[in-house]
């Protein structure tokens, strides 16, 4: 894949008139509170959506090795989440084990948590040489074995700095998902990425590669699942937030 031609983020502000008043009450639809959460993709600008369309997909993990798995989009039920840790060690998103106790015994059932990283080379990127241009710009957004990434969560919705409940990364970055052109193992169909805020020469940029979406992954209540017997971890950290109930059926004008 060739990357798209460098988005400016400053231009983009400043060409966008909306009054701010009326943009604000679009943007902040009904929400609930819950523990659990599943990401639900939201394309904001529906001329960048896939073909076919991945708008409202959800998130789940794919199995890419062992204890690793890669986020990608699904139009099936999402991965039960939670925003876990403190304020002291800072927030992660965390998930619970895809392991029961039928395949790992007692002791060996650990947590799983967000993880976003450089892409693992040689591992979801083809033989296609353009390819590789793709992770300078983007990361890898896994759902992996052990402490969630710190630094990743959940917005809270007004007052506070977002106006919507929707999925952070370890910077101002935008989450994206791609037409994986040769699915495989290990390089899973609509894999979902970060595009990093890059500075060149003091001005921002941001880069989406071609044949990747720029989304928001909003989350949507959904019930905590029960710690499975004989795990190692519980969710006694695992913190409220805000939801949507159904984001398909938010009227977002
Ligand atoms: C969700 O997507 C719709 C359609 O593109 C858009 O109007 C709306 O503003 C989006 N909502 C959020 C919170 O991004
Ligand atoms: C959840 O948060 C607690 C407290 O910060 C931490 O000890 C634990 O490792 C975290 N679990 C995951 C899966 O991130």
């Amino acid at each position: 894949m060739r990357p798209s031609t460098f988005l400016p983020l400053g231009l983009a502000a400043l060409t966008s008139g909306t009054p701010l008043s009326l943009a604000r009450r679009s943007l902040f639809p009904p929400t609930s509170t819950a523990k659990g959460f599943v990401l639900v993709a939201n394309v904001t600008d529906l001329s960048r959506d896939l073909t076919p369309s991945i708008q409202h997909f959800k998130l789940v993990g794919v199995h890419v090795g062992a204890g690793l798995e890669t986020a990608v989009l699904t139009p099936d039920a999402g991965r039960v989440l939670y925003e876990n840790g403190t304020d002291v060690e800072g927030y992660g998103i965390a998930a619970d084990s895809s392991l029961s106790t039928a395949a790992a015994p007692a002791g060996f059932i650990y947590p799983y948590g967000m993880q976003i990283i450089p892409i693992p080379l040689g591992v979801e990127e083809d033989e296609d040489p353009g390819d590789a241009d793709d992770a300078d710009y983007v990361d890898h957004v896994g759902i992996d074995v052990g402490t969630a990434q710190r630094g990743v969560g959940i917005r809270d919705p007004p007052p506070a700095s977002t106006p919507s409940t929707q999925a952070y990364g370890p910077d101002a970055g935008t989450f994206c998902v791609c037409f994986e052109a040769k699915p495989a193992y290990g390089r899973p169909q609509y894999p979902v990425r970060f595009a990093r805020v890059q500075t060149v020469d003091g001005v921002a940029y941001q880069q989406i590669p071609d044949g990747c979406a720029p989304i928001r992954l909003l989350a949507q209540c959904a019930a905590l699942e029960q710690v499975p017997a004989g795990a190692i971890y519980g969710h006694d950290f695992a913190r409220t937030v805000r939801c949507y109930d159904n984001v398909a059926a938010v009227s977002w004008s």
